[in-house]
């Protein structure tokens, strides 16, 4: 489905790589669209694209083949070749963002850098720009002055949020984003992308082989498989009429929600595959 008004459309996308053992067609023709607000879930065992695609979408990877617009308007492949404007729109949280995180910088540091790198220094009030971030990502100003091994896990992934947030995007990508915590962190931090894309109306690209945090997040779901798009849909329409034998397994693989009557993210299927 392309209509006028996504926010992010592709078209056709694939992404090759060339390994020792040949040719790896890691996404082929895949093409989906995401509205302004809506959380879009891609799901699909280990090895079936998502990540490759996630970065195809920010221009972190070559495409073979495809086109990309934002708002109706072409998005260069190469992110080199994209306006700040198209940069900022677009935020990308990973499985352990704060591995990108320099150790000796402090957090007030690390939440400045964005505003160097996009406003040229030009900002008035880029000294406020950190703790404004950490509020909107629930964490007090205390957090300025630490460093990210002070941090627990949940804490530096809501700092890596806040990062992503640095520009003011339309379009939050994130890849496995609560995959490597807890439990309990895990449903806070879902609660707390939740809430931001509910307040600012942000768009999510919520990759995930998760599928309890489908269930809780998601409006629409995409299924990959081989690097294929093997069907999209509503969230009802995938997870109880799905199109294809493959999803259905997938579905069935794993524990529904329904399976643990009241207790709505605090569970952690075995995961299909590591991702
Ligand atoms: N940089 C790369 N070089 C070579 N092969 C890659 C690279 N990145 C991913 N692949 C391959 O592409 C396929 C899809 O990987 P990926 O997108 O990471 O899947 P997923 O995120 O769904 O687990 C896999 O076969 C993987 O081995
Ligand atoms: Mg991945």
């Amino acid at each position: 489905m392309t209509t006028a008004s996504s926010l992010l459309s592709a078209q056709g996308v694939s992404v090759s790589f060339n390994g020792a053992r040949g040719r790896v067609d890691a996404v082929r023709d895949v093409s989906l669209d995401i509205q302004p607000g809506e959380v879009l879930a891609v799901i699909g065992e280990s090895g079936s694209g998502k990540s490759t695609l996630a970065r195809a979408l920010l221009g972190m990877v070559p495409m073979r083949s495809g086109q990309l617009h934002l708002d109706g308007e072409h998005l260069a492949a190469d992110t080199r070749r994209r306006t700040l404007a198209q940069k900022r729109r677009i935020g990308m949280i990973f499985q352990d963002s704060a591995a990108a995180f320099n150790p000796r910088f402090t957090i007030e540091r690390i939440l400045l850098e964005p505003f160097t790198l996009m406003t040229s220094g030009k900002d008035p009030h880029k000294a406020q720009r950190p703790a404004e971030l950490l509020d909107k990502v629930r964490l007090s100003s205390d957090f300025l002055s630490r460093y990210p091994h002070e941090l627990s896990g949940g804490q530096r992934q809501r700092v890596g949020i806040a990062r992503a947030l640095a520009g003011d995007p339309d379009l939050l990508i994130c890849d496995e984003a609560v995959s490597a915590l807890d439990v309990s962190v895990q449903a806070q931090i879902l609660n707390l992308l939740s809430d931001l894309q509910e307040e600012g109306g942000l768009s999510l690209l919520f990759i995930t082989h998760d599928l309890s945090v489908v269930e809780y997040l998601a409006d629409r779901v995409a299924v990959m498989f081989r690097g294929e798009l093997l069907e999209t849909g509503s969230l009802s329409e995938v997870f109880d009429a799905p199109k294809t034998d493959y999803t259905h397994r997938l579905l069935q693989a794993v524990p529904r929600l329904d399976d643990f009557a009241g207790d709505l993210v605090g569970i952690a299927p075995e995961p299909l595959g590591r991702s």
